[in-house]
């Protein structure tokens, strides 16, 4: 039975995570961490739905050994197949809440009062519909464009975070959105991975607003540990463990993690989240 004590589990297909974790540790440094990240299988953007549920389903019941008592779901794809007619509803099965990143940058950018907001994401989470579909729940007002990368996330993951590929793929993607919606001042990097070169995004256009929503969705967590009377509460000078199951390889997470400023001690295990336990 899940307690105070018990990890939160951080899960996304591949590095972008590392996104959430970095706003986790500083919002929540006493939590232990147990992160997933299926860099194997990266990217889940470009695959099908029913694709996406099945590896999710695997980093899920590898968390549920483990005894966690939360899991944030760090990657924006992921989350929005809990909001795809067909796909939903698989989330709830496993006896612990599994957090949802759009939900949550979703009700930041409506009490927030955003207007009209750009969205940059994968292929997957922009045909999905869902940022703007959990948004106007909220508000039908706010006007939500989107902006579909094909190729940004596996870039990300290959580690160069300077390349010119990179650099290319961002500046494509804040033209066309900026081209297409002239006065979006505000642009969601609606993907794990995103963040990770935020300055590049702000090097593209240094008027807009880049949100990210690895804040929200730390803010989320720690109200639905606190609403649950599941926050740890111990020693203020004790910080979490961390530890990072992967099923790629531990270069790519040194680079990330150097980049985000993570300083928190970490271990890794390199997992096939697929095999039988
Ligand atoms: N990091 C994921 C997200 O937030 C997806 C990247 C991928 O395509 O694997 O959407």
């Amino acid at each position: 039975m899940a307690d105070q004590k018990s990890p939160i589990g951080v899960i996304d297909s591949g590095v972008g995570g590392l996104t959430t974790l970095a706003q986790l540790s500083t919002l929540l440094p006493g939590e232990s961490i147990i992160y997933c990240g299926d860099n194997h299988n990266a990217p889940y953007g470009n695959r099908s739905g029913e694709e996406i549920v099945e590896l999710t389903k695997k980093m899920l019941a590898y968390l549920a050994e483990r005894d966690v008592k939360m899991v944030a779901v760090a990657c924006n794809t992921i989350s929005s197949t809990f909001d795809t007619p067909g796909l939903a509803g698989y989330q709830d099965e496993y006896g612990f809440p599994v957090l949802s990143i759009v939900r949550a940058a979703a009700e930041d950018i409506v009490s927030l009062r955003y207007t009209r907001v750009g969205v940059i994401a994968t292929a997957f989470t922009i045909a999905s519909g869902c940022y703007g579909k959990l948004i106007n729940e909220l508000d039908p007002k706010i006007e939500v464009f989107g902006e579909p990368s094909e190729k940004l996330a596996a870039l990300i993951e290959q580690g160069d975070l300077h390349s010119p590929a990179i650099d290319a793929e961002v500046g494509k993607h804040v033209t066309n959105l900026m081209s297409a919606h002239p006065d979006v001042k505000d642009i969601v990097l609606g993907c794990t991975h995103y963040p990770i070169v935020e300055g590049i995004f702000k090097s593209k256009a240094p008027h807009v607003a880049f949100l990210n929503p690895a804040q929200s969705q730390a803010r989320a967590v720690r109200v639905q540990l606190s609403d649950a009377g599941l926050l740890y509460h111990g020693q203020h000078s004790a910080v979490g463990t961390l530890e990072i199951n992967t099923s790629g390889d531990k270069p790519v997470y040194d680079t990330v993690i150097s980049e985000l400023g993570i300083t928190r001690d970490w271990t890794l295990n390199q997992i096939d989240f697929s095999a039988p336990r």
